[in-house]
């Protein structure tokens, strides 16, 4: 057996056990967003995706409008980064000051995950909030920090990022319609929004049965569309049980989930699904989530229609761009909301 730095060791509980395989052959849906051209066939896509929001919090798409070679680029590129050496990748390292770029010291819930990353904004140069007042002086311009090689690594993140964000937005009508709600409810809330892309690679571990290439967390986003390799190792905990489901690579996919914004708004209706990836010995792992996030101003807290006497609102609410300040800000991804609860 091989020796694990102890930073990577997660708790007993939390660890993957790949003997354990779900004993109902249930699937996250995969929905073929080709069937909006079909005018009698829009309402089942919409309450499909509804259906799949409120009991999963993930699914995937196929025809989804991201080009085939526009990921197939960004896949090319980022592999070449990756392969560089470390005193290459350590030139666009993320500090204290620049919270995008290269990073392998990625923790979760307090545990190193098996894992390198590289982050960029999606609008460059970037207006984020520095300071929990969100007066005008509290913003900040952030600029992402690109590699100069390979030459064509930048061209081929804002690129696909901006197709990726178009989906994501997509996606927000067909949730906004699927609550009963006007498709343009949420076109409001994503004026200045710090949305961003990162691109993660996981080395093949040796010990895969003690470390996870990320540990288990809820994203804090709004929804997240994510570009997976064909290896797999992605799982998500079931909401009626907690069990853990494997999200299977299907070629050409995109896996979508609500983050806890979402699941604010709906006061719970929508279910931000906690998630992890499992590592192997062999294969190293590709994958590219896009985060999408808020404008600062926007309060995070039940929509007004779809709470009522008899579902009152489950959150007190919070101002995205305070409580994005307010934590560690290269770290959002996987910070919870239960201090926020009623
Ligand atoms: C994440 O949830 O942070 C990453 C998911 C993945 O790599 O599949
Ligand atoms: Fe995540």
């Amino acid at each position: 057996m091989e020796e694990l730095d102890p930073t990577y060791i997660q708790a007993p509980e939390h660890r993957s056990d790949s003997n354990f395989i779900p004993n109902q052959p249930e699937e996250i849906p995969v929905i073929d967003l080709s069937r909006l051209d079909d005018p009698e066939d829009v309402q089942n896509v919409i309450s499909e995706i509804g259906d799949a929001c409120e009991k999963w919090g993930f699914f995937q798409v196929i025809n989804h409008g991201v080009p085939c070679d526009t990921r197939q680029l960004v896949e090319k590129t980022v592999k070449t980064f990756f392969d560089l050496p470390m005193e290459e990748k350590v030139k666009v390292k993320r500090d204290e000051v620049n919270p995008v770029g290269y990073h392998d010291e990625e923790h979760t819930k307090n545990v190193r995950d098996w894992k390198e990353v590289f982050d960029s904004y999606f609008k460059d140069p970037m207006v984020i909030p520095s300071s929990t007042d969100l007066e005008d002086d509290g913003l900040r311009l952030v600029y992402n920090q690109w590699p100069h090689f390979p030459s064509d690594f930048r061209k081929s993140c804002e690129q696909y990022a901006r197709h990726a964000e178009k989906l994501a937005l997509k996606l927000i009508e067909l949730i906004s319609l699927s609550l009963g709600l006007p498709k343009e409810r949420f076109h409001d809330y994503f004026k200045e929004q710090m949305s961003f892309l990162r691109i993660n690679r996981y080395p093949p571990c040796p010990r895969p049965d003690l470390a996870l290439g990320v540990g288990h967390h809820k994203d804090a986003d709004v929804i997240s569309v994510l570009a997976q390799d064909e290896v797999g190792g992605l799982q998500v905990s079931r909401r009626s049980d907690g069990v853990w489901f494997p999200i299977r690579p299907v070629p050409d996919a995109l896996v979508i989930n609500i983050g806890n914004c979402m699941e604010i708004w709906t006061n719970d209706k929508y279910w931000s699904a906690e998630h992890r990836v499992v590592v192997n010995t062999t294969r190293e792992r590709y994958s590219i989530p896009f985060f999408l996030l808020p404008s600062h101003d926007v309060e995070v807290k039940p929509l007004e229609e779809l709470v009522s006497p008899e579902n009152p609102p489950r959150y007190k609410g919070y101002k995205w761009g305070k409580f994005y300040v307010s934590r560690n800000r290269s770290d959002f991804r996987k910070l919870d909301t239960e201090n926020i609860q009623i």
